[in-house]
């Protein structure tokens, strides 16, 4: 085979309705499904190349050589991509994002996507949108729904074949805006691949999960809608239920600061008064603002004014992952 190195771009995504808890960790088959955004602008860029001249895998990360878990994660993916193109050389992967790692901002959902597509790609396997996302999931469970465009639904399934993620509607369906309240750039203490063993020992998580299908129901009619108000609602309570999950598992996990409760009260407090806003977090401290797009810059100047914001990044509905360049 030929090598050729392939530069692929994914997007990070926010879950609306969360995933929390898997049914089987090695493959990442979900408890639940899930529905998320793409989120336009805040990418990973990855370059991969297989060459015959390394003698082990190779990971750069934001300028950064890497060993141990990070690399091996990685590595962990070539090998599903060598598998799968019967290829037996190493590669040397190169990738960065344009935002705070380990932040609550999946970056592990921007960045296996994008390694996937420019993996399976620079091994010469030619894979569906179906069977990038499966590829991606088994990296991190929300990289699957980098894959699609838009509003994404990752449909839980009982297998490897029927676990990956379609677009519910193009990015243009909505204009909706997150703006993502940074209240801590430190790394999170424990990242979500830690959190989902843990979700069965909270006794919330079964209730949760029996839940899932008519909130995501709600979800999904919400987005195809443009109803702000149903999304708004669902999204907040599907919010506090996988936080209720979490902060009652064994160990205890609470990744709320008290930063993150001011931008609760305060998008609570906005809502009351008719602003279309609701909010969302993920496995760390930063609050995800979502509004229609019309408001956005009001929201984004009234999050500036609240204590213990440190920055605000702003997205739009964000595109497929693809592949960017090819040589
Ligand atoms: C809270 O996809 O990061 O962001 O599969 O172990 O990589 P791994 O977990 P990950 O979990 C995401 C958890 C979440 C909710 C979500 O994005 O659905």
């Amino acid at each position: 085979m030929s090598t050729h190195t392939v530069t692929a771009q994914s997007c990070a995504n926010i879950a609306f309705i969360k995933y929390w808890g898997n049914r089987d960790h090695e493959l990442r088959i979900p408890s639940n499904g899930s529905i998320s955004m793409n989120l336009g602008g805040l990418y990973t860029h990855t370059r991969v190349t297989f060459d015959p001249g390394l003698r082990c895998d190779e990971l750069v990360l934001d300028g950064q050589i890497q060993a141990g878990a990070p690399l091996e994660r990685v590595s962990a993916m070539l090998d599903r991509v060598r598998r799968l193109a019967g290829l037996a050389y190493n590669a040397s992967v190169q990738s960065s994002n344009n935002f705070p790692m380990g932040v609550g901002i999946a970056s592990s959902a921007s960045a296996f996507a994008a390694l996937s597509l420019a993996a399976s790609r620079a091994a010469d396997l030619a894979l569906d949108e179906a069977g990038l996302s499966r590829l991606a999931r088994t990296g991190s469970g929300s990289a699957c729904r980098s894959v699609p465009g838009g509003f994404v639904e990752w449909r839980a399934g009982n297998r490897h074949e029927d676990s990956y993620a379609y677009s519910l509607a193009p990015p243009e369906h909505w204009a909706l805006v997150d703006c993502v309240a940074i209240v801590s750039r430190e790394h999170k203490s424990t990242g979500s691949s830690e959190g989902h063993p843990l979700a069965y020992t909270s006794p919330f998580q079964t209730a949760r999960v029996d839940d899932a299908p008519r909130r995501l129901g709600i979800c999904r009619q919400a987005i195809l809608d443009r109803d702000f108000d149903a999304l708004a609602d669902i999204v907040e309570l599907d919010n506090n239920l996988m936080h209720g999950v979490i902060m009652t598992s064994s160990p205890r996990i609470l990744y709320w600061q008290p930063a993150t409760l001011t931008v609760m009260h305060a998008v609570t407090r906005w809502r009351t008064e008719g602003l279309p806003v609701c909010y969302t977090i993920d496995a760390g401290p930063n609050v995800h603002v979502i509004c229609r797009a019309p408001f956005a810059s009001e929201v984004a100047e009234r999050l500036k004014t609240l204590p213990g914001i440190e920055a605000i990044l702003t997205a739009t509905p964000g595109g497929p992952a693809q592949i960017i360049n090819e040589d």
